[in-house]
């Protein structure tokens, strides 16, 4: 049987990795599409041990020849759209390039396939981002989206034209709305890795103290690992459809600092409200976690809490790593480096 062809965009990313790794092991041909940099950053596929098995070409979401040529003379089976400008936070001090990245990137995705690639399957990352602050106690494929961030906004732009594309041109595309996901593999600022990584860095004594944002906004928190079996899960099935993909259980990102505490060997204690609240270690006495302002943001989701019922019942999937098992994962991920 001839080996199916997928195109990976945003190969350096986390998710990237595990999914290149998941289609590996199922004899997938993996083409990974990364942007012109000066210096290549694939670390996360060296991780992996998976570099050499994947071929790299050049891939932009603004540039929209290069993703013409690349769909049309690549004959993928199957394209799945990792890549964004992924940073909520980062979208605030930079709109114009998020929309022009995540919304306008996938319709030149869509024009491709539309024009030249018509057989071609469409896996495109959205995101629980797109709810905003909803008053549904969690949210499934029929909750309807208040986005509030210009992530939200231009990743709801590309999700309604995927749908679009799906009915007015029966283009076989997918959007998983994904909750948040992590691993060892997550980038450094996002708030688990930045949690794990600086609560070590403070027990090596390697910086004084770690200051955070807003420590109340829940999240529903997955493994990347888990979910990246869910997107090729979608491609296969009969029809095209989107799915919700979550743990279905939320905490805060105190819960998160505390459990992660716990596993790098602190004992915290919480004293103080508001920009004054302080996580000190017991045994030590001394400031482990500070808050500061400029790490909220201008508007912000307080609550995440995703239903994957849908895709349980048709992907037959459910996620397997639960949130202590994570928080262990990349902690114990985090202190090898240092061994
Ligand atoms: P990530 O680690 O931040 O990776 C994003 C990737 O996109 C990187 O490879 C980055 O390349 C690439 N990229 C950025 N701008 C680009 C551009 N203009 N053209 C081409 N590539 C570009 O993200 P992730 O956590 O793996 O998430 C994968 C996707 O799922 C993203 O679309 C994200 O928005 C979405 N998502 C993630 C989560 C989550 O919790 N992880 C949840 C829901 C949805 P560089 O290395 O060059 O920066
Ligand atoms: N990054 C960061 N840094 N977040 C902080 C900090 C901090 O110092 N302090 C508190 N937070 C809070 C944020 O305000 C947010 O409520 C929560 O921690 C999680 O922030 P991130 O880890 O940056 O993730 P996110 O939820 O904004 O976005 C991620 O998940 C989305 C899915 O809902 C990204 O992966 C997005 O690409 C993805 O779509």
């Amino acid at each position: 049987m001839r080996r199916k062809k997928a195109l990976i965009t945003g190969i350096s990313g986390q998710d990237a990795a595990y999914l290149s790794n998941y289609l590996l092991k199922k004899n997938y041909i993996v083409v990974g599409g990364e942007r012109k940099k000066n210096k290549s950053n694939l670390w996360r596929l060296k991780a992996l041990g998976i570099q050499k098995k994947i071929k790299i070409v050049s891939f932009d979401l603004q540039d929209e020849k290069a993703i013409s040529k690349t769909i049309r003379d690549g004959k993928y089976n199957e394209i799945y759209n990792l890549a964004a400008q992924s940073y909520v936070d980062k979208s605030f001090e930079n709109p114009l390039y998020t929309s022009d990245a995540n919304a306008l990137g996938v319709i030149r995705i869509l024009e491709a396939i539309r024009k030249y690639s018509k057989k071609t399957k469409l896996y495109q990352a959205s995101s629980s981002e797109m709810y905003g602050n909803v008053n549904t106690k969690s949210q499934d494929e029929n909750t309807s989206f208040h986005p509030i961030s210009p992530y939200a906004i231009s990743k709801l732009h590309a999700h309604w034209m995927l749908g679009l594309y799906r009915t007015a041109y029966n283009i076989f595309c997918c959007s998983g709305i994904l909750f948040n996901h992590d691993s060892p593999l997550r980038g450094d600022e996002f708030v688990t890795k930045k949690i794990v990584r600086d609560l070590l860095r403070v027990k090596l004594n390697k910086l004084p103290c770690i200051y955070l944002g807003n420590i109340y906004a829940k999240r529903d928190w997955g493994y990347s690992l888990d979910y990246v079996e869910a997107m090729w899960k979608m491609l296969q099935q009969k029809r095209a459809n989107d799915f919700v993909i979550s743990s279905g259980i939320n905490y805060t990102v105190k819960s998160f600092v505390n459990e992660a505490a716990k596993n790098i060997g602190f004992d915290l204690k919480w004293i103080g409200k508001n920009l004054l609240e302080k996580g000190i270690d017991r045994a030590s006495n001394k400031v482990i976690v500070r808050i500061k302002k400029d790490l909220f943001r201008p508007l912000e989701i307080n609550s995440t809490f995703g239903n994957s019922a849908k895709a349980k019942k048709l992907l037959k999937w459910t996620p397997k790593t639960k949130f202590k098992k994570l928080v262990k994962i990349m902690c114990e991920a985090e202190l090898r480096k240092y061994d």
